[in-house]
């Protein structure tokens, strides 16, 4: 049996990034990972890089760039004939990316000499060398021993009730980054992240989206402002059809179309579509993992219960990422496999969860960080705001993206930033600054008081930081 200082199960962005991160400091290291692509070859890189953020944001940008064609190319001058997609193309130029990352995390597993396994990995127990794995591909099982163990398993689509997930008719986050033809009518089941990401693809590719949402309201832990300009803009500009407290009913898949029958308020309505993506969260990959024979615990939705330091009931055994309690982002996963690797290097480690930002690409793009006001009012923190449009900003408008605002609030007493909300151009990019901010522990003043480049986006929080002390500038 192979012994190594750690194993980490599990390649996506928590696992890789602990397996180069101990390589670093000098550990032996091996990485199991039971991912196949399509192809049915194993590639590293797990949901974020193979079936999550890195494909869909390569459809999203391709699909904007289609939509932005069309649309606004005709206010800078800028005729074109009619555009048309190239689906094949669009979804081969995906897989492209993919495989450059994916072949990335090999070839710096083959650098850092970390060893890399294919197959399911499980527990086995222990003895006086460390915790034992079985690792089964196809037929065959070898067992390996780790001193210590990570486990960054992730997660996987979770499943309506009797309605399993085919990838033809119902499709899970794979299928909906894989369709070989643009649906006419699609359906949405959940109005989250995955949803209006996929919507936006689709529907700037075509299709008539309907999403059906259980909440009465869109966004519902996103700040208000920020959840009610997303609803006018999604509905409004990209169309995006949403029906809000649906209780569903029957879900009739056949060969032609999927008939879905649900109740608004008691009133029964149904729609029919040709594609069906059912994205509803997800859940923990702890299925055949046998937490159980070493004496690690999983609570009642399959999370590993971990404390504030990623460590689990078993002192040689550590969760991160997905497979745990906290959000579920691949930065968050990488943070925690950092700080769980140093951690075991007897470095004192920490990962602030107060700032961790939030993005959700659909254009325009939404991205937060800290508290949301409704949390302070919870709270009962007394706080200011700070609010400012793109629409007065001059970068916005050469652009010529206008929509959306800048949000801060600060603590009423001290000044301090304690969340900051952004819909618009490039949020995911702009959101750096109020992370920076909030871990220095920055005042809006602070804010106010930097020199911000000009004409840029990033002006636009600056004059929100003035606007917390009602002294914005341009307004
Ligand atoms: P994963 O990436 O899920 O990796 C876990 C790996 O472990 C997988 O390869 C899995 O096959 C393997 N595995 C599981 N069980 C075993 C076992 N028993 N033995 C061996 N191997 C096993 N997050 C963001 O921050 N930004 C985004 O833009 C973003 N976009 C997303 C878009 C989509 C469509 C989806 C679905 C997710 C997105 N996410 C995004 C979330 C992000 O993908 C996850 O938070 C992140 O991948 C979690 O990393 P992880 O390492 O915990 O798990
Ligand atoms: P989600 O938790 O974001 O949204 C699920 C939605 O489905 C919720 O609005 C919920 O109310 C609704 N819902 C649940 N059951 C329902 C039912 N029976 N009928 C109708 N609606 C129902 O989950 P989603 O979109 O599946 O994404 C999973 C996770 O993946 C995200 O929470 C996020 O952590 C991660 N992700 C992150 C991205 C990013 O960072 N940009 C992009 C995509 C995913």
């Amino acid at each position: 049996m192979k012994n190594f200082d750690l194993v980490i199960i599990g390649a996506g962005p928590g696992g890789y990034i602990a397996a180069i991160r101990a390589a670093q400091l000098g550990m032996s290291v091996a990485c199991i990972d039971k991912f196949v692509n399509q192809d049915n070859k194993p590639s590293l890189g797990g949901t974020c890089l193979n079936i999550g953020c890195i494909p869909s944001k390569a459809l999203l940008e391709s699909s904007e760039l289609f939509a932005k064609i069309q649309h606004d190319f005709i206010d800078h001058g800028i005729s074109v004939s009619k555009p048309t997609i190239d689906l094949e193309k669009m979804q081969s130029r995906k897989q492209k990316i993919v495989n450059d990352l994916t072949g990335g995390v090999a070839y710096l597993f083959k650098k850092n000499k970390v060893t890399s396994i294919h197959g399911h990995a499980s527990f086995v127990g222990e003895n006086d060398s460390g915790i034992i794995l079985a690792v089964t591909h196809h037929e065959s099982t070898e067992e390996i021993c780790g001193e210590k163990v990570i486990v960054a398993t992730g997660s996987m689509p979770r499943a309506l009730p009797h309605l399993p997930f085919d990838n033809i008719s119902v499709l899970d986050n794979e299928g909906a980054l894989s369709l070989t033809s643009v649906p006419k009518r699609l359906g949405i089941i959940g109005s989250g992240v995955i949803g209006l990401e996929m919507g936006s693809v689709w529907k700037r590719l075509g299709s008539q989206v309907t999403i059906l949402e259980a909440q009465s309201s869109l966004l519902a832990s996103v700040d208000k402002d920020i959840a009610a300009e997303a609803l006018k803009i999604y509905t409004k500009d990209l169309d995006l059809h949403f029906e809000f407290s649906v209780k569903l009913g029957d879900i009739s898949v056949n060969a032609k179309d999927i008939t879905i029958h649900y109740h608004i308020d008691d009133i029964p309505k149904k729609i029919v579509v040709d594609k069906l993506i059912v994205s509803i969260g997800r859940v923990p990959n702890t299925h055949n993992l046998h937490c159980e024979k070493v004496g690690i615990a999983v609570d009642e939705k399959g999370f590993i219960a971990v404390d504030s330091h990623c460590q689990t009931a078993n002192p040689k055994i550590w969760a991160i990422g997905d497979v745990v309690r906290g959000p579920m982002l691949a930065h968050k996963a990488e943070e925690e496999a950092v700080a769980v690797v140093e951690a075991i290097n007897g470095q004192s480690t920490h990962v602030n969860f107060n700032t961790i930002p939030w993005v959700i690409y659909t254009s325009p793009e939404i991205a937060w960080v800290g508290k949301t006001e409704q949390q302070l009012q919870t709270e009962k923190t007394l706080y200011r705001v700070g609010k400012f449009p793109f629409a007065a900003n001059g970068r916005a408008k050469g652009l010529n993206e206008t929509r959306g605002f800048v949000k801060i609030l600060a603590d009423h007493h001290t000044d301090e930033i304690l969340g900051m909300h952004i819909i618009g151009p490039f949020a995911s990019e702009l959101i750096t600054e109020a992370v920076v901010a909030m871990e220095f522990k920055a005042s809006s003043e602070d804010i106010a008081r930097i020199v911000h480049a000009h004409p840029s986006l990033s002006e636009v929080i600056h004059e929100a930081a003035l606007a917390v002390d009602g002294r914005a500038l341009n307004m």
